[in-house]
Protein backbone atom coordinates (compact mmCIF):
# COMPACT_ATOMS: atom_id res chain seq x y z
CA UNK A 1 0.00 0.00 0.00
CA UNK A 2 1.59 3.54 -0.88
CA UNK A 3 0.82 5.92 1.53
CA UNK A 4 1.53 9.18 1.22
CA UNK A 5 2.64 11.09 4.51
CA UNK A 6 1.95 15.14 4.39
CA UNK A 7 4.69 17.36 6.84
CA UNK A 8 7.43 14.17 7.27
CA UNK A 9 10.05 16.45 7.81
CA UNK A 10 7.86 17.43 11.13
CA UNK A 11 7.69 16.26 14.82
CA UNK A 12 4.49 13.77 14.11
CA UNK A 13 5.33 13.11 10.35
CA UNK A 14 8.69 12.16 11.12
CA UNK A 15 8.05 9.13 13.30
CA UNK A 16 5.17 8.19 11.07
CA UNK A 17 7.23 8.32 8.08
CA UNK A 18 9.72 5.86 9.68
CA UNK A 19 6.94 3.30 11.43
CA UNK A 20 4.59 2.78 8.09
CA UNK A 21 5.67 0.42 5.89
CA UNK A 22 5.02 2.06 2.12
CA UNK A 23 5.13 5.85 3.30
CA UNK A 24 6.13 8.24 0.68
CA UNK A 25 7.07 11.53 1.75
CA UNK A 26 5.70 14.59 0.72
CA UNK A 27 7.35 18.06 -0.79
CA UNK A 28 6.43 21.22 1.65
CA UNK A 29 2.72 22.06 0.85
CA UNK A 30 3.06 25.38 2.55
CA UNK A 31 2.30 27.40 -0.64
CA UNK A 32 0.54 24.66 -2.56
CA UNK A 33 -2.78 25.69 -4.57
CA UNK A 34 -5.60 23.01 -5.34
CA UNK A 35 -4.06 22.04 -8.98
CA UNK A 36 -0.53 21.76 -7.01
CA UNK A 37 -1.96 19.01 -4.66
CA UNK A 38 -4.20 17.14 -7.24
CA UNK A 39 -0.73 16.71 -9.25
CA UNK A 40 1.08 15.79 -6.61
CA UNK A 41 -1.89 12.66 -5.63
CA UNK A 42 -2.13 12.07 -9.75
CA UNK A 43 1.87 11.50 -9.82
CA UNK A 44 2.30 9.41 -6.53
CA UNK A 45 -1.14 7.06 -7.04
CA UNK A 46 -1.32 7.00 -2.81
CA UNK A 47 -3.93 4.50 -1.54
CA UNK A 48 -3.92 6.54 1.10
CA UNK A 49 -3.35 10.31 2.83
CA UNK A 50 -1.86 10.58 6.35
CA UNK A 51 -2.08 14.12 6.54
CA UNK A 52 0.41 15.58 9.48
CA UNK A 53 1.41 18.74 7.91
CA UNK A 54 -0.26 22.26 9.64
CA UNK A 55 0.71 24.96 12.07
CA UNK A 56 0.30 23.41 15.23
CA UNK A 57 1.33 26.42 17.52
CA UNK A 58 -1.64 27.51 19.24
CA UNK A 59 0.43 31.34 19.61
CA UNK A 60 1.36 30.95 15.43
CA UNK A 61 -2.26 30.70 14.72
CA UNK A 62 -3.52 33.73 16.82
CA UNK A 63 -0.85 35.75 15.43
CA UNK A 64 -1.65 35.53 11.58
CA UNK A 65 -5.45 33.69 11.30
CA UNK A 66 -5.14 33.77 8.05
CA UNK A 67 -2.21 31.30 7.65
CA UNK A 68 -3.71 29.20 9.87
CA UNK A 69 -6.99 28.60 8.05
CA UNK A 70 -5.10 28.12 4.65
CA UNK A 71 -2.72 25.64 6.36
CA UNK A 72 -5.32 24.33 9.20
CA UNK A 73 -8.69 24.61 6.66
CA UNK A 74 -8.30 25.04 3.00
CA UNK A 75 -5.15 22.52 2.83
CA UNK A 76 -6.50 19.72 4.35
CA UNK A 77 -9.64 20.52 2.66
CA UNK A 78 -7.88 20.10 -0.90
CA UNK A 79 -6.25 16.96 -0.27
CA UNK A 80 -10.03 15.26 0.81
CA UNK A 81 -11.02 16.93 -2.72
CA UNK A 82 -8.82 14.70 -4.33
CA UNK A 83 -11.41 11.59 -2.98
CA UNK A 84 -8.36 9.55 -2.13
CA UNK A 85 -9.12 7.93 1.52
CA UNK A 86 -7.53 10.35 4.35
CA UNK A 87 -6.39 10.32 7.56
CA UNK A 88 -5.86 13.51 9.02
CA UNK A 89 -4.09 14.58 12.51
CA UNK A 90 -6.72 17.38 14.73
CA UNK A 91 -6.43 17.88 18.42
CA UNK A 92 -7.55 17.71 21.81
CA UNK A 93 -7.55 21.78 21.87
CA UNK A 94 -11.09 21.13 20.45
CA UNK A 95 -12.24 20.39 23.70
CA UNK A 96 -11.07 23.79 25.56
CA UNK A 97 -14.18 25.38 25.71
CA UNK A 98 -16.33 22.61 27.16
CA UNK A 99 -18.77 23.02 29.97
CA UNK A 100 -18.34 19.53 31.63
CA UNK A 101 -15.26 18.21 33.57
CA UNK A 102 -15.09 15.70 31.06
CA UNK A 103 -13.28 12.91 29.78
CA UNK A 104 -14.81 14.17 26.98
CA UNK A 105 -16.17 11.93 23.71
CA UNK A 106 -16.21 12.84 20.47
CA UNK A 107 -19.23 14.76 20.15
CA UNK A 108 -18.79 16.94 22.86
CA UNK A 109 -16.15 19.08 21.29
CA UNK A 110 -16.14 23.04 21.98
CA UNK A 111 -13.47 24.70 21.04
CA UNK A 112 -11.75 27.88 23.26
CA UNK A 113 -8.76 29.45 20.98
CA UNK A 114 -8.67 29.57 16.91
CA UNK A 115 -5.97 26.62 16.02
CA UNK A 116 -8.77 24.53 17.70
CA UNK A 117 -11.69 26.28 15.58
CA UNK A 118 -9.86 26.07 12.50
CA UNK A 119 -9.18 22.03 13.48
CA UNK A 120 -13.01 21.51 14.74
CA UNK A 121 -13.94 23.61 10.93
CA UNK A 122 -11.60 21.19 9.13
CA UNK A 123 -12.96 17.76 10.18
CA UNK A 124 -16.41 19.07 9.35
CA UNK A 125 -15.69 20.24 5.79
CA UNK A 126 -13.53 17.08 5.31
CA UNK A 127 -15.96 14.87 6.46
CA UNK A 128 -18.91 16.79 4.12
CA UNK A 129 -16.33 16.34 0.82
CA UNK A 130 -15.02 12.78 2.04
CA UNK A 131 -17.09 10.43 4.17
CA UNK A 132 -14.33 8.11 4.51
CA UNK A 133 -11.78 10.49 5.64
CA UNK A 134 -10.82 9.59 9.18
CA UNK A 135 -9.76 12.32 11.81
CA UNK A 136 -7.89 11.82 14.69
CA UNK A 137 -8.17 14.22 17.50
CA UNK A 138 -4.53 13.81 19.22
CA UNK A 139 -3.12 14.40 22.52
CA UNK A 140 0.43 16.38 23.75
CA UNK A 141 2.80 14.39 22.56
CA UNK A 142 6.65 13.54 23.33
CA UNK A 143 9.38 11.78 22.39
CA UNK A 144 13.74 12.26 22.36
CA UNK A 145 14.83 14.60 19.50
CA UNK A 146 15.18 11.63 16.69
CA UNK A 147 18.62 12.15 14.25
CA UNK A 148 18.32 14.55 11.38
CA UNK A 149 14.95 15.99 12.49
CA UNK A 150 14.01 19.49 14.06
CA UNK A 151 13.55 19.11 17.40
CA UNK A 152 10.48 20.36 18.93
CA UNK A 153 9.95 21.38 22.47
CA UNK A 154 7.78 18.62 24.10
CA UNK A 155 6.66 17.59 27.74
CA UNK A 156 9.83 14.65 27.88
CA UNK A 157 12.50 17.05 26.44
CA UNK A 158 11.39 19.98 28.69
CA UNK A 159 11.18 17.79 31.80
CA UNK A 160 14.57 16.19 31.19
CA UNK A 161 16.59 19.84 30.30
CA UNK A 162 14.70 22.82 32.01
CA UNK A 163 15.33 23.36 35.97
CA UNK A 164 12.01 24.86 37.04
CA UNK A 165 8.42 24.27 34.81
CA UNK A 166 4.98 25.12 35.65
CA UNK A 167 1.95 22.81 35.02
CA UNK A 168 -1.76 23.37 35.88
CA UNK A 169 -2.71 21.42 39.13
CA UNK A 170 -6.28 21.11 37.90
CA UNK A 171 -6.03 20.05 34.17
CA UNK A 172 -6.56 16.87 33.20
CA UNK A 173 -5.18 15.95 29.98
CA UNK A 174 -3.01 13.15 28.90
CA UNK A 175 0.55 13.26 27.01
CA UNK A 176 0.87 10.78 24.21
CA UNK A 177 4.56 9.01 23.35
CA UNK A 178 4.13 9.79 19.47
CA UNK A 179 6.25 6.65 18.65
CA UNK A 180 3.17 4.65 19.75
CA UNK A 181 0.95 7.21 18.17
CA UNK A 182 3.35 6.16 14.83
CA UNK A 183 3.40 2.80 15.40
CA UNK A 184 -0.57 2.59 15.64
CA UNK A 185 -1.14 4.05 12.03
CA UNK A 186 -1.38 1.19 10.50
CA UNK A 187 -4.62 0.39 12.14
CA UNK A 188 -5.83 3.86 12.06
CA UNK A 189 -5.73 4.10 7.77
CA UNK A 190 -8.61 0.69 8.21
CA UNK A 191 -10.94 2.98 10.48
CA UNK A 192 -14.16 3.68 9.00
CA UNK A 193 -14.73 7.17 7.88
CA UNK A 194 -15.29 9.45 11.18
CA UNK A 195 -13.77 11.48 14.28
CA UNK A 196 -11.53 9.44 16.74
CA UNK A 197 -10.04 10.87 19.80
CA UNK A 198 -6.85 9.10 19.10
CA UNK A 199 -3.85 8.78 22.30
CA UNK A 200 -3.33 7.88 25.67
CA UNK A 201 -5.61 8.20 28.49
CA UNK A 202 -5.09 9.48 31.81
CA UNK A 203 -7.59 10.42 34.33
CA UNK A 204 -4.37 12.74 36.32
CA UNK A 205 -3.20 16.44 35.85
CA UNK A 206 -0.34 17.55 33.93
CA UNK A 207 1.34 18.47 37.21
CA UNK A 208 0.80 14.74 38.71
CA UNK A 209 2.23 13.20 35.53
CA UNK A 210 4.88 15.58 35.67
CA UNK A 211 5.79 14.90 39.52
CA UNK A 212 5.50 11.19 38.68
CA UNK A 213 7.99 11.63 36.16
CA UNK A 214 10.37 13.77 38.05
CA UNK A 215 10.05 10.90 40.60
CA UNK A 216 10.68 7.92 38.47
CA UNK A 217 13.75 9.48 36.67
CA UNK A 218 15.03 11.60 39.83
CA UNK A 219 15.08 14.53 37.60
CA UNK A 220 16.35 18.00 39.44
CA UNK A 221 13.48 19.88 38.23
CA UNK A 222 11.30 22.36 40.36
CA UNK A 223 7.74 21.90 39.72
CA UNK A 224 5.26 24.56 40.46
CA UNK A 225 1.25 24.66 39.92
CA UNK A 226 0.48 26.91 36.67
CA UNK A 227 -2.82 27.50 37.99
CA UNK A 228 -6.33 26.53 36.21
CA UNK A 229 -6.62 25.95 32.94
CA UNK A 230 -9.06 23.51 31.27
CA UNK A 231 -9.57 19.78 31.65
CA UNK A 232 -8.73 18.49 27.66
CA UNK A 233 -9.55 14.82 28.81
CA UNK A 234 -10.06 12.55 26.27
CA UNK A 235 -12.28 9.15 26.18
CA UNK A 236 -10.75 6.80 23.78
CA UNK A 237 -13.45 4.27 24.00
CA UNK A 238 -14.62 4.89 19.90
CA UNK A 239 -10.99 3.91 18.75
CA UNK A 240 -10.85 1.32 21.59
CA UNK A 241 -14.36 -0.54 19.92
CA UNK A 242 -12.63 -0.09 16.80
CA UNK A 243 -9.46 -2.27 18.11
CA UNK A 244 -6.84 0.67 18.86
CA UNK A 245 -5.97 0.81 22.10
CA UNK A 246 -3.01 2.83 23.62
CA UNK A 247 -0.93 2.53 26.85
CA UNK A 248 -2.12 4.76 29.38
CA UNK A 249 -0.38 7.53 30.51
CA UNK A 250 1.91 6.71 32.58
CA UNK A 251 2.54 3.03 30.92
CA UNK A 252 3.64 4.96 27.70
CA UNK A 253 5.75 7.17 29.65
CA UNK A 254 7.59 3.86 30.94
CA UNK A 255 7.55 2.40 27.57
CA UNK A 256 9.75 5.46 26.47
CA UNK A 257 11.28 5.38 29.18
CA UNK A 258 12.90 1.61 28.54
CA UNK A 259 12.89 2.42 24.42
CA UNK A 260 15.92 5.32 25.43
CA UNK A 261 17.20 3.75 28.36
CA UNK A 262 16.88 7.01 30.26
N1 LIG B 1 2.85 17.99 18.37
C1 LIG B 1 1.82 17.76 19.16
O1 LIG B 1 1.98 17.54 20.39
C2 LIG B 1 0.42 17.74 18.59
C3 LIG B 1 -0.66 17.58 19.48
C4 LIG B 1 -1.95 17.48 18.97
C5 LIG B 1 -2.18 17.54 17.60
N2 LIG B 1 -1.11 17.72 16.76
C6 LIG B 1 -1.39 17.76 15.31
O2 LIG B 1 -0.56 16.78 14.68
C7 LIG B 1 -0.14 17.24 13.40
C8 LIG B 1 1.37 17.21 13.32
O3 LIG B 1 1.90 18.06 14.31
P1 LIG B 1 3.48 18.33 14.42
O4 LIG B 1 3.76 18.63 15.83
O5 LIG B 1 4.22 17.25 13.70
O6 LIG B 1 3.59 19.68 13.59
P2 LIG B 1 4.92 20.47 13.17
O7 LIG B 1 6.12 19.65 13.41
O8 LIG B 1 4.81 21.81 13.83
O9 LIG B 1 4.66 20.70 11.63
C9 LIG B 1 4.52 19.63 10.72
C10 LIG B 1 4.88 20.10 9.34
O10 LIG B 1 3.87 21.01 8.87
C11 LIG B 1 4.44 21.74 7.78
N3 LIG B 1 3.98 23.14 7.86
C12 LIG B 1 4.39 24.10 8.71
N4 LIG B 1 3.78 25.27 8.44
C13 LIG B 1 2.94 25.02 7.40
C14 LIG B 1 2.05 25.81 6.65
N5 LIG B 1 1.88 27.12 6.91
N6 LIG B 1 1.35 25.23 5.63
C15 LIG B 1 1.51 23.92 5.33
N7 LIG B 1 2.37 23.11 6.01
C16 LIG B 1 3.07 23.66 7.03
C17 LIG B 1 5.96 21.65 7.91
O11 LIG B 1 6.46 20.86 6.84
P3 LIG B 1 7.34 21.54 5.66
O12 LIG B 1 8.47 22.24 6.34
O13 LIG B 1 7.74 20.36 4.84
O14 LIG B 1 6.42 22.50 4.95
C18 LIG B 1 6.15 20.89 9.22
O15 LIG B 1 7.26 20.03 9.22
C19 LIG B 1 -0.77 18.64 13.23
O16 LIG B 1 -1.97 18.52 12.54
C20 LIG B 1 -1.03 19.08 14.66
O17 LIG B 1 -2.08 20.01 14.72
C21 LIG B 1 0.17 17.81 17.22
Amino acid sequence: MRILVTGPRGFVGARIIRALDGAVPAPSLRHAREDDVKRLVDETEPDVIVHTAAISDIRACAADPEASYRANVALPLMLAKTGVKSVLLSTDQVYSGCAGEGPYAEGDAVPANLYAEHKLEMEKRVLDVNPDAVLLRATWMYDMPLYGVPNRWNFLVGMLRERALAFSGTSHRAVSYVREVAARMEQAVALPGGVYNYGSESDMTMLEIARWLAEELKLDVRLSDAGPEHNLWMDCSKLKRQGIAFNDTLDALRQCIRDYSL
